[in-house]
């Protein structure tokens, strides 16, 4: 009690002089930590499983039944199946897909593709949710050093996730790198906070300034998950299915997402 109580004190001095500083209802109790850690364990486990079997070949409809099927063989309920009307269980984003593809029989994974699994996970109501890149068969070295990068600006933006630093400075480390090699981080569509909901507040945005946005408080859970296109920033949204986002100059686009804890110390990764 006296620990929430001397936390609410420095938040509201902290609000005081300008910052944005969380509600305490973000903050995750030890209860619901234990059983979102369990959430996104399984999570992680659907991740690998869709890894260990995926080559070209397969349909993107493929990876949907994988992650469908081992998820509720576990326990699960595939976070996006229905969400908002989302017709299936997993993203699968190719190429100069940003994200939220939908899965295909007549998507074929072909040799020199890169793919987004973007795989959300809910179990005994608490939500989880992260995405990996993968490189199908040999790609170019345009797309392994874009795919390399944004593995790196992830890592980058987690090295920054800790008490008392602001979602601006992750913005900053990962803006900065992907600027560095001449990539761009795509605006407007960002990060949230998870837990409780799929979607919670803040809005994590990568484009946002060092020292902008929330404070970052132990029992804050959300995403790292910043999209690089390898051309402009600017991006349009498929007519035909409502979701589908693609780069507006059709050059290619990576996402790698991590679902993070602050803790006291720093930041701990419950899925990759
Ligand atoms: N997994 C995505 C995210 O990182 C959300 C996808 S919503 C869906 O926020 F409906 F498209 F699945
Ligand atoms: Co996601």
């Amino acid at each position: 009690m006296t620990h929430n109580n001397d936390l609410a004190k420095k938040l509201k001095k902290l609000a005081k002089e300008g910052n944005i500083v969380p509600d305490l209802a973000l903050l995750k109790t030890p209860e619901q930590i234990e059983k979102i850690k369990k959430s996104a364990a399984l999570n992680t486990a659907v991740l690998d499983y869709v890894e260990q079997n995926l080559k070209a070949g397969i349909s993107t409809e493929d990876i949907n039944t994988m992650v469908y099927d081992y998820t509720t063989s576990h326990g699960g309920i595939p976070a996006p199946l229905n969400y908002e009307g989302f017709p299936k269980s997993v993203c699968t984003s190719i190429n100069d897909v940003i994200c939220h593809g939908i899965p295909s029989k007549d998507e074929i994974l072909k040799d020199g593709d890169i793919i987004n699994v973007d795989v959300s996970t809910i179990l005994d109501g608490y939500f989880s949710d992260a995405s990996r890149m993968y490189k199908i068969g040999t790609v170019s070295k345009r797309a392994a050093k874009l795919v390399d990068i944004t593995k790196e600006c992830v890592e980058l933006g987690l090295k920054e996730a800790k008490p008392f630093n602001h979602l601006g400075d992750i913005a900053y480390a990962i803006n900065s790198h992907a600027t560095k090699n001449g990539y761009s981080v795509v605006p407007d569509i960002g990060g949230h906070g998870i837990g409780l909901e799929f979607h919670e507040d803040p809005f994590v945005s990568y484009v946002t300034p060092k020292g902008s946005e929330m404070v970052l408080v132990p029992g804050m859970m959300f995403t790292i998950e910043p999209m690089i296109n390898e051309g402009e920033p600017d991006f349009c949204i498929d007519e035909e299915n409502g979701w589908t986002i693609y780069t507006y100059d059709g050059m290619l686009s990576a996402q790698v997402e991590y679902m993070v804890l602050i803790t006291e110390n720093g930041a701990e990764v419950l899925s990759r």
